[in-house]
C-alpha cells in the first residue's frame, strides 16, 4: 500500500504532543509515524518491538492506544527517560510531598557552595553559578526518594530543566555556543512548573496501566529477554550512517547523572554500545579487510560486498590523497556489519509475516553516495524477510551549508520489510 507521505510529520510534532514532549530529542521521529502505520496502513498489532527505541516515541505512542510494546535501548540515560514516560501511575498527592521535600533540601543548602566544589568543566561552561548550584542540589534531593518510579519521574523534570536554564542551546543536537538562550537560569522556577506540567498531562492520559517493557540491551545481541516471535509489528529508526554520534549528543546529561565523567567514558561505557554511526565509534586499527570478507555478514551478503567493496577503495584512496582525517571506508563496513545483526534479530523477534518499518537516511560521505536503504533492504533479505520496500520522505542534508559539501541529493526514506 502506498504511505500517505504528506502525513508523517517530523520529530518536530511531538512539541506539541503530551508525554512525547518530556524530552527534547532531535533524533526520535514524529508519533503521528505510528498511528499512521496503525490508522492508515491497517496494521493492527499485539504487540510493536523497537529496537532503537530512543526517547520512547514508538513505545509512548503505542501505550496512548493500549497497545503492548517492547524496545531495546542501549543507553541507560535513555532507558532511563523512556522508563519516566511510561510510568503513568504517579500520584499527585505523593509528588507535592516530595517536591516539598526537594525544595526545603535546596533552600536549606543554598547559602553553601559546598556541592560545587566538584562540578563538571563542561557543566560549568553551560550554567550561571546560582543555576549549576540549584541543579546539583536538587539531583541531589532526587537521589534520596526511596522508589524508583518518583526517583525517574522528577530525574526527566530535571533533564528538561537542564535544557531550559542552560546559557545555550544543549541539544541541537550538540550544544551551540554561538546561540544564546534568552531566559536561561531559574532552575528551580522551571523545575517545579515543569512536574506540574508532567503531572497535568498524566491526568489527560486515557488510562494509567504500563503496556510497555523497556531493556537496556544492545540490539546486535540476542537478547534473551524476549522470546521467538512475539512481536507483531516493528516500527524503529536506527542511527544513520555518518550522523550522529549519540555518546556526544548526550553527554551534557550523563556527566550531569554521572553516568560519565569524560570523553573515555563516553567511548567505554556509551559508544561501544552503540550500532557503529559515526567515526567516533571504532578504532581504525582494529578493521581487516580480508578478515571482514570471512564475517558471516560478508558470507551471507555476497552480492552486495561486490558494491560496497568499490566503495572502501574509494573512501580510502579519497582519505589518504585529500589528507582527510575520517576513515568513512571502515565506518561503512561496520556500519553494514552491524545492522546485520539487528536485523537479524528483528526477525527473530517478529512472528513470521509481520512487517518492519524503518525510518532512514542515505548518506553520501566524501561525495560518495551510499544507498543505505536499499543496501539494508538487501541485508534484510538475507536474514529471512522475504521483500522489501523504499518509500522516500523527504530531502536530507540542506541545511549544512559547507563549502565542501557534496551535491549529490540525499532523501529520508521508509524501508518497508515484510
Ligand atoms: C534515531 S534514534 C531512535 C529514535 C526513536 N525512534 C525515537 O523517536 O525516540 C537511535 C537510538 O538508538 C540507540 N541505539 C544505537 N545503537 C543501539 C544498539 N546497538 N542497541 C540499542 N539501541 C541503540 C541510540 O542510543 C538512540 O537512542
Amino acid at each position: 500500500m502506498n504511505i500517505p507521505i504528506e502525513n508523517i510529520g517530523s520529530a518536530k510534532d511531538n512539541a506539541y504532543s503530551a508525554i512525547h514532549n518530556w524530552y527534547k530529542f532531535t533524533a526520535g521521529f514524529s508519533y503521528k509515524l505510528v498511528d499512521l502505520i496503525i490508522d492508515v496502513l491497517g496494521e493492527n498489532p499485539t504487540s510493536i518491538f523497537e529496537p532503537f527505541a530512543g526517547c520512547g516515541t514508538t513505545l509512548v505512542a503505542a501505550q496512548k492506544r493500549g497497545i503492548h510494546s517492547i524496545g531495546n535501548e542501549s543507553q541507560q540515560l535513555m532507558c532511563n527517560i523512556i522508563n519516566a514516560k511510561l510510568n503513568w501511575d504517579i500520584d499527585y498527592t505523593r509528588c507535592q510531598e516530595y517536591i516539598t521535600g526537594i525544595y526545603d533540601y535546596v533552600s536549606e543548602r543554598q547559602t553553601s557552595d559546598d556541592v560545587l566544589a566538584e562540578s563538571h568543566e563542561l557543566l560549568k561552561s553551560l550554567y550561571d553559578k546560582e543555576t549549576l548550584k540549584t541543579l546539583y542540589l536538587i539531583r541531589d534531593a532526587i537521589r534520596l526518594i526511596d522508589n524508583q518510579k518518583y526517583e525517574l519521574f522528577f530525574n526527566l523534570a530535571l533533564s528538561q530543566t537542564l535544557h531550559k536554564s542552560a546559557l545555550h542551546p544543549i541539544a541541537v543536537p550538540y550544544i551551540v555556543r554561538s546561540k544564546n538562550i534568552v531566559n536561561s537560569g531559574d532552575a528551580w522556577g522551571k523545575f517545579s512548573s515543569i512536574v506540574n506540567h508532567m503531572l497535568a498531562d498524566l491526568e489527560s492520559m486515557p488510562h494509567h496501566q504500563r503496556y510497555a517493557k523497556v531493556y537496556k540491551a544492545d540490539s546486535r545481541k540476542r537478547n534473551s529477554s524476549i522470546e521467538d516471535d512475539s512481536c507483531d509489528l516493528c516500527i524503529t529508526s536506527p542511527p544513520y550512517l555518518n550522523n550522529l554520534d549519540y555518546g556526544e549528543v548526550s553527554k551534557v546529561h550523563t556527566h550531569f547523572f554521572e553516568l560519565t565523567k569524560d570523553w573515555h567514558d563516553i567511548t567505554e561505557i556509551v559508544r561501544k554500545e552503540l550500532v557503529t554511526g559515526a567515526t567516533t565509534h571504532y578504532r581504525d586499527c582494529d578493521f581487516d579487510l580480508d578478515e571482514f570478507r570471512k564475517s558471516e555478514f560478508a558470507i551471507n551478503n555476497k552480492a552486495l560486498m561486490k558494491e560496497l567493496e568499490p566503495r572502501y577503495m574509494y573512501l580510502q584512496k579519497y582519505s589518504s590523497e585529500r589528507h582527510g582525517k575520517k576513515s568513512f571506508h571502515i565506518l561503512m563496513m561496520h556500519y553494514f556489519e552491524d545492522m546485520y545483526h539487528v536485523l537479524k534479530e528483528m526477525r527473530r523477534v517478529l512472528k513470521s509475516g509481520s512487517r518492519a518499518y524503518l525510518i532512514l537516511g542515505n548518506s553520501a560521505p566524501y561525495g560518495a553516495y551510499i544507498p543505505t536503504t536499499q543496501y539494508l533492504g538487501e541485508i534484510a533479505t538475507s536474514v529471512g524477510f522475504s521483500e522489501y520496500r523504499i518509500d522516500k520522505i523527504r530531502s536530507r542534508g540542506h541545511k549544512w551549508k559547507i563549502k565542501t559539501r557534496h551535491n549529490v541529493e540525499l532523501s529520508e526514506n521508509i524501508l518497508q520489510l515484510s
